[in-house]
């Protein structure tokens, strides 16, 4: 059996997984969504992906489609029809189908819930972590509410498809003071002169990451130092490492930034062992 997908309630074939023309997610990005990384079958950091999808639902006045036990129960039933260890699974739930108007249906309908799952190849992965990756920088064009993992993401796709034709790997947005506030689907971090982590603080207008949050942790056991400071992409030219993480990329070095070199264009030991760290413990931690 090939890809599968769950749709409101049943799991479809892939390719005949199909949401109406009327839902709200299609026409005015009335929808949030979560991405886990998959190991070994296992959701890694499910209890933070789960608070940001009740939050991120909650901020847009939506109740959660299932219980959480519910939504777990699906998400790795997904995951065993696919057949798949190593993956990424992505969940969306909009609010829903009605006739098009900008203002929630007066009666409330019942939310579309997608589940699908994309395989994960690691050995790829570790390679393409093993060289580092490109970024970057385009201006800060997002809205104000960046906090709310929603599926509005033409900004994000647009700054992902420059970076593309610069032949690098993501884009970090960078706002009106000239401090970049995350990447188009990362959190993006330093280490500084100093050798202190920096990364932009929460309540800058950022997607306050699961990846990122576990990270912290992993530092602090480490005994490094953390500073969540702004930084602007010359800080990042002249840092000893720049780095990204997300459920896509886990913990993944940033060897240039606009073509010019970080770290003389090698991923660097702090990266490399946060990496190894990280993936360690959400294997651990994965349910
Ligand atoms: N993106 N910032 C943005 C704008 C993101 O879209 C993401 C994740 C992150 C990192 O968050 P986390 O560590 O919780 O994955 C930061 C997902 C993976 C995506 O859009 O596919």
């Amino acid at each position: 059996m090939g890809r599968v997908a769950y749709v409101n309630g049943r799991f479809v074939p892939h390719a005949e997984a199909y949401v109406h023309i009327e839902d709200r997610g299609y026409q005015f990005a009335d929808a949030i969504y979560e991405v886990w990384a998959v190991f070994d079958g296992k959701l890694a950091d499910a209890e933070g992906h789960f608070v940001r999808l009740e939050r991120s639902l909650s901020e847009l006045s939506m109740p959660m489609p299932m219980s959480r036990a519910a939504l777990t129960l699906v998400l790795k039933e997904a995951l065993r029809r696919n057949r798949v260890r190593e993956a990424l699974i992505y969940l969306q739930v909009s609010r829903g189908v009605a006739p098009r108007d900008h203002a929630f249906p007066k009666t409330p309908v019942r939310q579309a819930v997608v589940i699908t799952v994309s395989p994960v190849d690691r050995a790829a992965s570790e390679a393409r972590a093993a060289k580092g990756v490109g970024v970057v920088t385009t201006p800060e064009n997002r809205w104000g509410r960046c906090d709310i993992k929603t599926v509005g993401l033409l900004p994000n796709a647009l700054a992902k498809q420059k970076a593309r034709e610069a032949g690098a790997a993501e884009a970090w947005f960078v706002d009106e003071l000239g401090f970049v506030t995350e990447g188009a689907s990362s959190n993006a971090w330093i280490v500084d002169r100093e050798g202190r982590l920096r990364t932009r603080d929460t309540n800058a207008n950022i997607l306050r990451g699961i990846t990122r949050k576990t990270l912290l942790q992993v530092i602090a056991n480490e005994g490094l130092t953390v500073d969540e400071r702004p930084f602007t992409p010359a800080d990042a030219l002249e840092a000893k490492e720049a780095f990204i993480t997300g459920a896509g990329t886990l913990v993944l070095p940033v060897v240039s930034v606009d073509g010019k070199p970080v770290n003389g264009g090698k991923p660097g030991p702090v990266a490399t062992r946060l990496r190894s760290l990280y993936i360690e413990r959400a294997k651990a931690t994965a349910i």
